[in-house]
């Protein structure tokens, strides 16, 4: 079975979740694309609307007829579903491969609960072979990058990309994340960082996995 193959069987799994007639919130990347298209066949018309985390992800539910509404008409979501690019034991995640961190964090604060979906690839034990993306206001790009370096990592500016929020994306590479908590806080409080990946205040409450042989569910 490809990774793809097994982001299709994650993404099925989290059907499960779905109920008719509510606004859900959707994230962004590969996965989340499967996700989407198996919504559109599996609750076609029965959704009532979808807060989602990017322009990407925007207009691959319309083009299904999905309803996208702002978060703040939204309200509380009930769940969110979205992928990530690492997730710990302890659902601890890095995101942001796609550049969509801040709104997604923002949903996953916004939401009663984030399902999470991955191929298996995506657990590890610690958090940090993934590069870990930061978005910054682009001003203060060398302002905030001497201050990352004090954590002892590569930075990389990601080239030539800018978020949906008019921001640029430094990637933090070669870092081995034992306390996700207090360096999402750390990074958080560098003044020109609008977000870091790490979801670790707010982790996710289930994460589905992809495997071989099924979808695996994992809870902290
Ligand atoms: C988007 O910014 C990311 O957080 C994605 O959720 C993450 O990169 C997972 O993407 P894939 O589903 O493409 O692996």
């Amino acid at each position: 079975m490809t990774p793809d193959q097994k982001k299709i069987v994650a993404a099925e799994a989290a059907l499960d979740y779905i109920k008719p007639n509510t606004t859900i919130g959707v994230g962004t990347g590969s996965t989340v694309n499967h996700f989407i298209d198996l919504l559109a066949e599996n609750f076609k018309g029965q959704i009532k609307a979808a807060v989602s985390s990017s322009v990407a992800s925007s207009e691959r539910m319309r083009h299904y007829g999905i309803p996208i509404i702002d978060l703040n008409e939204a309200g509380r979501l009930s769940i969110y579903v979205d992928g990530a690019d690492e997730s710990n034991h302890q659902l601890q995640l890095i995101k942001g491969g796609g550049g969509a961190l801040t709104r997604e964090k923002i949903i996953a604060a916004a939401s009663d609960k984030f399902v999470c979906i991955a191929d298996a690839s995506k657990l590890v034990n610690v958090l940090g072979d993934f590069p870990l993306p930061v978005e910054v206001i682009p001003m203060a790009q060398n302002l905030v990058a001497r201050q990352l370096k004090v954590l002892g990592c590569e930075i990389k500016l990601r080239a030539g990309f800018v978020t949906d929020n008019g921001n640029i994306i430094l990637d933090l590479l070669g870092l081995q994340i034992e306390d996700a908590l207090t360096l999402e806080h750390r990074i958080n409080q560098i003044t020109g960082v609008v977000c870091v990946g790490l979801f670790a205040q707010r982790p996710a409450d289930v994460l589905i996995l992809g495997e071989a042989d099924g979808a695996r569910k994992v809870f902290a």
